[in-house]
């Protein structure tokens, strides 16, 4: 079945449980080149065989993903990423200290290690070792490398619930591993390498990755070409407006609360910044469902509240 034919054709989209017939499922499925959710630490992702062109072209198609923008392969182990990529020294200590975890290298590609269209055509991969029971289980049982980019239509908000998933993809997709509620709950880290640059804030604070290096991350610099979604200025976005720094709803506002600030939701009553990631989604996913436009309460910018001001400005950006 060929990408067009594949979002023509809605599918049957079989919900997974997670247990051991189910992760025998979901990786039969992805060794038979289909396309499935599964829970990671960070947020659900659609996997599929990244060694495969056809599957991987099953991805974008399920997505609406514009082509260009290359997916994060994920592995089991250090062992299976240096088979794919070529590590300097940063990214050993890195891989060391942080895998299996929510940081994601983007690192030299080995020729013909995955599919082209998983690098969009360039000379880097980037690439993960997740740190979930599930995830590390549907990889044992796969046995190849899962190219898994967030399990959300391109430019919508990220899924950290199977129902989440099942919202935007339902039909599109062979299955979902459902695993509950995902920990993390913001997306992996993203770090380019030679020099140690911070490409995408995410759920391993900044300050973590700086401490493990000794010195402060680069910046990626204004000229760089912005080729992903991830880093364009709209996404994550919900069907309504959303205002950011609320201290109170306006009138037939959603109002997402932190802290002393509440409202319909709140990331965390306590003002925990780990709490607060994990609900994000899930609270942006309400609003969403709301129908009504959305406020959210102002979040401090140290932590992993780097990571959620970061969505919240794609989310509130002008599209
Ligand atoms: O936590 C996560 O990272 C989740 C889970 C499923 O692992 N995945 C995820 O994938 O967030 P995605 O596709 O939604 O975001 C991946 C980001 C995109 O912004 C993409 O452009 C960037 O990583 N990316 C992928 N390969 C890259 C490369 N070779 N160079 C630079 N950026 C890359
Ligand atoms: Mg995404």
């Amino acid at each position: 079945m060929d990408a067009a034919s594949h979002m023509a054709n809605r599918i049957k989209t079989e919900c997974l449980a997670p247990d051991r017939s189910g992760i025998e499922r979901a990786a039969r499925l992805l060794r038979e080149g289909r396309t499935v959710a599964i829970p990671t630490e960070t947020v659900y992702g659609l996997a599929a065989d990244a060694t495969s062109d056809k599957a991987v072209a099953l991805i974008y198609a399920a997505k609406e993903r514009p082509s260009f923008n290359p997916l994060i392969v994920h592995v089991p182990s250090i062992d299976a990423a240096r088979a794919l990529a070529e590590f300097d020294d940063d990214a050993e200590r890195l891989a060391d200290a942080f895998w299996p975890g929510p940081l994601t290298l983007v690192l030299p590609v080995k020729a013909g290690a995955v599919s082209p269209l998983v690098t969009a055509g360039g000379k880097s991969v980037a690439i993960r070792v997740p740190d979930h029971p599930l995830a590390r289980q549907v990889l044992a049982a796969a046995g190849i490398p899962l190219a898994a980019p967030s399990a959300n239509p391109s430019g919508r908000i990220s899924p950290t619930r199977a129902a989440h998933v099942l919202t935007g993809l339902s039909g599109r997709i062979a299955a979902v591993l459902d695993g509950g509620p995902t920990g993390v709950g913001v997306e992996s880290t993203i770090i380019g390498l030679s020099p140690p640059t911070l490409l995408r804030a995410g759920g391993l604070p900044v300050e973590a990755i700086e401490a493990c290096l000794g010195h402060a991350l680069a910046q990626r610099t204004e000229d760089d070409a912005i080729t992903a979604p991830g880093q364009l200025a709209s996404h994550y976005a919900p069907g309504a407006s959303v205002r950011l720094a609320a201290d109170h709803a306006e009138a037939g506002e959603y109002m997402i609360g932190f802290g002393k600030v509440t409202g319909d939701v709140n990331l965390s009553p306590g003002g925990d910044l780990t709490e607060a990631a994990a609900n994000l989604f899930d609270a942006l996913h309400r609003a969403d469902e709301s129908g009504r436009p959305i406020a959210v309460a102002a979040v401090p910018d140290t932590g992993l509240g780097r990571a959620i001001n970061d969505r919240l400005r794609r989310a509130a950006a002008p599209r």
